[in-house]
């Protein structure tokens, strides 16, 4: 079968199964993850600070991620619950396993040096142990920390910590610790965060 992607992606689109060709999972995925760049930038690395970079995370932490959005009581945000409602899981996969292979660009961000370097040893007391290799590595399925969007980083935690994102168990009882020992800890390990390029 000779077809072009464009016309895959249209099939795929359309709701035809085309599975069983090797070709239709590439079409249709890089057809899916176009229609996010507007926001998330050119294969998923944001090139605006409230909007986080997607690429590089682990299919597992982004199919996660989706289907938080999509359920009731999960995720709430009023442009990602609307957006994810329009994806079947499957097309969420495919989108996951694009991402996934791209390779996150960081961009130089603002930081405050001295924040950055107490924000370092906090991470490595209260976070590295899920957040690997200073927040870098996105085998840990937690997401990616550093070179994340700071603004983004910022709005995450007031999230978590105001409770409209909720954190694991494990993560949360680390949060407050760190901010029991550092009333500016956030502060600190978003900075170094955002250090990272
Ligand atoms: C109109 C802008 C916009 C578009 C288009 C958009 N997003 Fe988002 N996306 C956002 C914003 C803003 C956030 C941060 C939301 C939050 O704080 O939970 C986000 C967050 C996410 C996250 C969670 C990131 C993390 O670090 O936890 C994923 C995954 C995601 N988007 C996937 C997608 C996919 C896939 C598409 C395309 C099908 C898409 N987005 C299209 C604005 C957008
Ligand atoms: C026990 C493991 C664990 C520890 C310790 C932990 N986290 Fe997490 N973290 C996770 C997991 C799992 C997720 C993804 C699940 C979710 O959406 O909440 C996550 C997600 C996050 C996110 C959201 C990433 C995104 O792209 O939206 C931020 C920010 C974060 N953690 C910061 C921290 C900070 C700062 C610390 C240390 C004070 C910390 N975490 C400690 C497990 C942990």
């Amino acid at each position: 079968m000779k077809l072009n992607k464009k016309v895959l992606a249209l099939l795929v689109l359309g709701g035809l199964s085309v599975s069983g060709n090797s070709m239709a999972g590439t079409a249709s995925a890089e057809a899916l993850a176009n229609t996010c760049a507007g926001c998330h930038g050119i294969d998923g690395s944001s090139t605006g600070p409230a909007i986080p970079s997607i690429a590089e995370m682990s299919a597992e932490y982004f199919n996660e991620a989706m289907l938080d959005y999509q359920t009731k009581d999960g995720r709430y945000n009023t442009i990602m619950t609307r957006i994810a409602k329009g994806y079947s899981e499957e097309e969420i996969k495919l989108m996951a396993d694009y991402f996934a292979k791209k390779k996150m660009a960081r961009y130089v961000q603002k930081f405050d040096a001295e924040q950055a370097k107490a924000g370092k040893e906090l991470h490595d007391k209260y976070c590295e142990k899920c957040h690997e290799d200073g927040g870098r590595s996105a085998e840990d399925d937690a997401g990616i920390l550093a070179g994340q969007w700071t603004t983004y980083l910022h709005y995450t935690m007031d999230d978590y910590i105001e409770g409209r994102r909720e954190m694991t168990k494990k993560m949360k009882k680390k949060v407050k610790k760190a901010m029991k020992a550092d009333a500016d800890a956030m502060s600190k390990l978003i900075n170094y965060y955002g250090s990272q390029n």
